[in-house]
């Protein structure tokens, strides 16, 4: 009888210990995308990105913005334009602006050495940092890292594998690719997986990271556009958006930083003689030089490394009267090579991340990027803060950068990321007639939040081209849409130096072409610069005072945060926006609309069924010490 008490004392005492190891070794740190790598990892590839995040850092004085500044290499720069964009004047510093504790990432390299383990970026914002682990070790350094008791989450870094066959694109982009299936995404959620071998059968061209097409087919009547004297072949992009007319009152976008993420770019063309580049970080290489030379063993012009930024940095800021004219040619450049444009070079967002973080404390004011990633999540993870980079574009938007993205050429398969990313303009393609083009992405968000922003020119888009440096052609895709009216806001930020970031997104939104009546296919509409230049924003974060309190009763003034508290479906600072119902887009890839806990009876939020952040290890583990240590209690009282 004793014996067997002993034994089974012993036999729980097992248990528990189980159960402590499980917490310790930190296996619920781990991600569900990170795990289910781990057990497919076919050692296929020399090694595997992660992300570490922290989960504390050091206290910081925000009151003392020196110092602060001083402790966490925060450039003047930056506060400067904190100062004048931040919406909310309260709230220039935050946790977010704390420099990552140097000890913790010394103690995450020490669990390798410098062969296997190599820090590759840093974010302050999201407290993470990526490293690249050498594949055949790496368990063991995960083993050793997730252990850490600073660690919070180890993550994979997304990446994706573009096709290495290319078919030809057309004006529209919702053509189908057919190719063999070891192209998928490397996120390897089995469902995850299968939807993303399902939507890449059915419908993806996977061509459109870069929001490119090729050279626009002969349709458009923008072949025969007889040039002006001034803007040459630019002329109808910018009327249309009524740019010309900012122009004609002197703005030019002088004095405003702009920070634009690509690929590389031929510095040397004739539109960029007269570009003040200020700042430029290759973030591919670690280098600061971003111009990159046209590969003549390269045929297409999406694998040229320096072609797409080529183009797109043109569409900001070229300069070349009777030829072609970006708006914002007198402003301030940060260059930012962020993508690689070959083929089999899988995409990874935490170059983009750096690059927004880098170009933040070097002063931007505002952020023209033209490209997204449209496979790497489902639908319902495009909610705006699912994913790393989504977050991070709300952060600059926050900050105080006002955030202008394509929203992509997938026409119904829906936004890109991280254009789905709150209080960020993403801007869609209309044709010279402004109309929609069939292969602007349509929204909403997961969320039911308003998609694309704006629409502008996206079809025979003049650009200068990286052939030469005197070389131009046109092309098609929002990649174009996107630096346009980003260049039109940069002459209304010149020209309202104390509007915040939210202020502008507000006078953006509120004076487009379809403001009253915006929808998920033209968002509220076309951009109109001059109208936008007018507007009259309001200026307080604070729904007590002024303002327009919590627009039509749309929601309740919170009296001690001053914040308003928005009824289900309206969002946004004064709750003025109305969020669209869940519909086709999610059902149609097993998710369900979701109905909001309020009890209203639409439902807006587009939920994945068993797709988590984590498996529930955590809440497992408690649950399973908790019982044991009832077991044991029970057991020594009962004998
Ligand atoms: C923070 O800094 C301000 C200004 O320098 C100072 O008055 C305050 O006492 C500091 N607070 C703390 C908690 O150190
Ligand atoms: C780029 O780096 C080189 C050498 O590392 C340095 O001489 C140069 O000043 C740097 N240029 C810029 C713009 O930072
Ligand atoms: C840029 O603006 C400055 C200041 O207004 C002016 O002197 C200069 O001529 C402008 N540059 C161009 C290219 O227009
Ligand atoms: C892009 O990736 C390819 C293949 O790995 C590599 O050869 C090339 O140097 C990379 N380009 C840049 C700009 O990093
Ligand atoms: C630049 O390329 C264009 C073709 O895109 C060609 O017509 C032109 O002659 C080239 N210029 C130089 C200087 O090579
Ligand atoms: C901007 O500055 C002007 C004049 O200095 C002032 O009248 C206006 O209220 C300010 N606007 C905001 C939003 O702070
Ligand atoms: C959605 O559900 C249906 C029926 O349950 C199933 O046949 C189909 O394969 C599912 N689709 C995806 C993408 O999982
Ligand atoms: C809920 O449904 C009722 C009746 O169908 C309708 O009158 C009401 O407007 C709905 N409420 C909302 C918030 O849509
Ligand atoms: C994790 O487990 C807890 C309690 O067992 C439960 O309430 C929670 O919903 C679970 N979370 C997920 C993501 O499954």
């Amino acid at each position: 009888m004793k014996i067997k008490l002993i034994i089974i004392l012993f036999v729980l005492i097992i248990k528990i210990i189980n159960c402590l190891k499980n917490e310790y070794d930190g296996d619920y740190k781990i991600t569900n995308k990170l795990n289910d790598h781990l057990i497919n990892n076919n050692q296929e590839e020399d090694s595997v990105k992660i992300w570490v995040t922290f989960n504390s850092k050091k206290k910081e004085n925000f009151s003392n913005i020196e110092e602060f500044s001083k402790n966490n290499g925060l450039k003047k720069e930056s506060i400067e334009r904190r100062i004048n964009r931040c919406h909310d004047k309260n709230k220039i510093l935050d946790d977010s602006d704390i420099i990552i504790n140097q000890n913790f990432i010394n103690q995450v390299l020490n669990c390798g050495s410098e062969n296997t383990i190599k820090l590759i970026q840093k974010s302050n914002w999201l407290n993470s940092i990526s490293i690249s682990l050498l594949n055949e070790h790496s368990n063991k350094l995960i083993d050793c890292i997730k252990s850490l008791e600073f660690v919070e989450t180890v993550d994979l870094v997304s990446k994706f594998k573009k096709k290495t066959t290319t078919t030809t694109t057309t004006t529209t982009t919702t053509s189908k690719t057919s190719g063999s299936s070891n192209d998928e995404c490397e996120d390897s959620n089995k469902f995850e997986k299968e939807i993303n071998n399902f939507i890449e059968k059915k419908l993806l061209d996977l061509k459109n990271k870069l929001y490119t097409t090729s050279s626009s087919s002969s349709s458009d009547s923008l072949l025969n556009e007889i040039p002006d004297k001034f803007y040459g072949y630019s002329n109808n992009g910018l009327k249309q958006v009524k740019i010309d007319k900012l122009h004609d009152m002197g703005y030019d976008g002088y004095g405003i930083k702009i920070l634009i993420t690509d690929t590389g770019f031929r510095k040397s063309h004739e539109v960029f003689k007269h570009m003040k580049i200020i700042g430029e970080h290759n973030f591919l290489k670690n280098t600061n030089n971003t111009q990159e030379d046209f590969d003549p063993f390269v045929q297409d012009v999406n694998e040229q490394q320096t072609g797409h930024g080529t183009f797109t940095l043109s569409t900001l800021g070229g300069y070349k009267p009777g030829i072609l004219i970006g708006a914002a040619y007198n402003a301030s450049f940060l260059l930012a090579e962020t993508e690689n444009a070959t083929n089999d070079f899988p995409l990874e967002e935490d170059n983009w991340i750096a690059a927004i973080e880098w170009g933040e404390n070097n002063g931007a004011q505002l952020v023209s990027s033209s490209l997204g990633y449209e496979n790497w999540y489902v639908y319902p993870n495009k909610n705006g803060y699912f994913s790393k980079i989504s977050r991070v574009a709300t952060m600059a938007a926050n900050k105080g950068m006002v955030v202008v993205m394509g929203v992509g050429n997938s026409g119904d398969l829906g936004i890109g990321i991280p254009a789905d990313a709150e209080f960020t303009i993403s801007v869609g393609a209309i044709d010279s007639t402004g109309e929609r083009t069939e292969f602007s992405s349509i929204g909403p968000t997961a969320d039911g939040r308003i998609k694309p922003e704006v629409m502008a020119l996206g079809l025979g888009n003049f650009v200068a081209h990286n052939f030469n440096d005197t070389s131009y052609d046109r092309f098609d895709g929002t990649s174009f849409s996107c630096p346009l009216v980003a260049s039109g806001i940069a002459l209304i930020m010149q020209a309202h130096p104390n509007w915040s970031s939210k202020q502008i997104y507000e006078a953006v939104i509120s004076s487009a072409s379809n403001s009253k009546s915006p929808d998920y296919l033209i968002g509220y509409g076309i951009f109109n610069a001059l109208k936008a230049f007018e507007y009259n924003p309001t200026n307080s974060p604070d729904c007590t005072i002024n303002g327009k309190g919590c627009t039509n009763s749309n929601g309740k003034c919170n009296l001690q945060s001053k914040q308003c508290e928005c009824e289900q479906p309206f969002y946004g600072q004064f709750c003025q926006y109305n969020r669209i119902p869940c519909g086709q887009r999610c059902l149609f890839l097993n998710s369900t609309c979701e109905i909001p806990s309020n009890n209203y009876n639409l439902s807006f939020i587009c939920v994945e069924p068993n797709i988590g952040d984590f498996s529930n290890q955590s809440s497992k583990s408690n649950y399973c010490f908790y019982l044991i240590l009832f077991k044991i209690i029970l057991f020594l009282i009962l004998i």
